[in-house]
């Protein structure tokens, strides 16, 4: 098959959070199983360029029209993880990828909708024919209905489209008329069965035209899948979603097991696997002493905790668990960034107030090679989200030997299971999970992970061991990706749409 995906992110060199990490992972893992995969992405200024091989500009000048006028784009190509990468760069007086940042402007819906044009005006000016385009998100979910109504006229018509959305909390909601910059028929698709925003009249709703216009719609859990069909879960699209489950369903994300491996991880002071512990236990040590914290009592677990910081992730919860760790005699460290100013002026407070303290760390940034360190150097890893459509930092935590505790919603639900659970085959147990997004469920897994790290080394020894076993990799999901695509691919030859 020839896959493109079409996407806002990619790992390493343009990376928010997971979405990144998908479209590499997932990309790498079906050109292992011999498909032609290529990948096109927004030239942001931003971008980790030390990371792409071989950035060249094409000889080639792609015109596309944006508010009825002509505007050209620059096309470069590169190699990203080994994959072939298209960025695209425009010549446009809003300069849409040079601001410094990948989201959060203004004028988000206008940059994406833009990017999603000359995406496929490229495709078709190329020559490509792709057998399957993938996008990805609100902000490529534009794809969907400008490749039906407005490319496959135009002679781009060999491709199915899927759409994955990686969260239903991000729609990409404008006002009906702004559908028209490109090139989409705002008064044909304003519409209640098609791009119509469910609650209000005169707006549009980029990932509702995913849905509607895709071939294939995923998002990146069984147990998201099922959350999104209910009131509470689908932020307004749970109708759509089931007027259209025919051809939607949940596949578990995978991690970069190569990216993610501490048996070869350069970031690591010491690299390490389940049969050599004591390389864990250095880059606990090393972290230590990093970030100034105690290192006396080794019988202190140390807790990780890598996100973004906002609402979906319980940052009230993550807040009380650094208390409680304290509590309980652990160590905390906290990596997190927060797009929501009162969210990040409240953690500054608490990194400030714990500053010089020997137990708890707070970095308030985005640092991928501590990331990595922090990985390796924690005991448990805590994930309290309010919902989670999958998470990767469960399954890189296990990878790394830190022991998962997370509530259990969408993607959590599917991969970490209880080892108190008796309804769960005890070879399947893998960390501690809670219900209630309230401070009496944490404390009370937290509480039996302390408990066990601190009075049972030998069976924490073994859960360690277990976990660090386990296959995330993007095998199995890859397959069934590779099934979905192929299945589309036969039914799109039999019809049109
Ligand atoms: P989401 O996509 O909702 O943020 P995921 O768990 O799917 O959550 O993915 C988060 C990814 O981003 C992981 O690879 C995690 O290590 C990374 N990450 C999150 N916050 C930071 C940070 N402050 N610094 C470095 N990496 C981070
Ligand atoms: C989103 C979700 C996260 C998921 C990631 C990759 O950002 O919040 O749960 O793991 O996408 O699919």
């Amino acid at each position: 098959l020839h896959v493109i995906h079409i996407a806002a992110e990619m790992a390493p060199v343009a990376k928010v959070g997971g979405l990144g990490d998908v479209v590499c992972g997932l990309s790498k893992a079906l050109q292992k199983k011999g498909h032609l995969v290529e990948i096109v992405l927004p030239k942001y200024d931003c971008m980790q360029y030390d990371r792409i091989g071989d950035i060249r500009a094409l000889d080639v000048v792609i015109e596309s029209y944006f508010d009825g006028q002509l505007f050209k784009n620059k096309i470069w190509v590169g190699t990203v993880e080994g994959l072939p990468v298209y960025f695209i760069e425009p010549h446009h007086p809003d300069k849409f990828f040079w601001r410094g940042d990948f989201y959060g402007e203004r004028d988000d819906f206008r940059r994406f909708s833009y990017f999603s044009r000359v995406a496929l005006e490229f495709l078709l000016q190329a020559g490509k024919k792709p057998d399957i385009i993938h996008c990805h998100d609100w902000q490529t979910a534009f794809i969907a209905p400008l490749y039906w109504d407005v490319y496959v006229p135009k002679g781009l018509n060999s491709a199915r489209i899927c759409f994955t959305c990686h969260n239903f909390e991000y729609q990409g909601t404008a006002p009906a008329s702004e559908l028209e910059s490109c090139g989409l028929d705002s008064h044909h698709l304003n519409r209640p069965d098609r791009m119509q925003d469910n609650s209000a009249h005169n707006r549009v709703n980029s990932v509702k035209g995913g849905v509607v216009y895709s071939n294939i719609v995923t998002t990146v859990s069984p147990t998201y899948a099922q959350e999104v069909r209910t009131a509470e879960g689908g932020k307004g699209l749970q109708s759509t979603l089931s007027t259209h489950s025919k051809k939607f369903i949940g596949v578990l994300n995978g991690i970069d097991t190569d990216i993610w491996n501490p048996a070869t991880d350069p970031f690591l002071d010491v690299q390490y696997n389940a049969n050599d512990l004591q390389g864990k236990s250095e880059n606990k040590e090393a972290l230590r002493r990093k970030l100034g914290l105690s290192s006396e009592d080794v019988k202190r677990p140390l807790v990780g905790c890598i996100t973004r910081l906002v609402p979906q992730k319980g940052v009230h919860l993550i807040r009380h668990a650094i208390y409680l760790t304290l509590e309980l005699g652990g160590q905390f460290v906290l990596l997190g960034s927060s797009p929501v100013p009162h969210i990040q002026r409240e953690f500054e407070g608490i990194a400030n107030h714990f500053k010089n303290h020997d137990h708890i760390r707070l970095i308030l940034k985005y640092d991928e090679s501590l990331s990595h360190t922090i990985y390796a150097a924690s005991d448990m890893f805590i994930i309290p989200s309010i919902f989670e459509p999958c998470g990767l930092t469960q399954m890189i935590s296990m990878r790394y030997g830190a022991v998962p505790i997370v509530r259990k919603t969408g993607g959590l639900n599917d991969s970490v299971f209880d080892i108190d659970d008796d309804t769960i085959p005890s070879q399947f147990q893998n960390g501690f999970t809670f219900l209630n997004a309230d401070e009496k469920g944490i404390n009370g897994a937290l509480v039996r992970a302390i408990n066990l790290y601190q009075n049972d080394p030998e069976s924490w020894k073994q859960l360690v061991q277990k976990d660090m076993n386990i296959d995330f990799s993007w095998d199995s999901s890859a397959a069934q990706y590779e099934e979905l695509y192929l299945k589309s691919v036969t039914r799109g030859r039999a019809t049109k749409r």
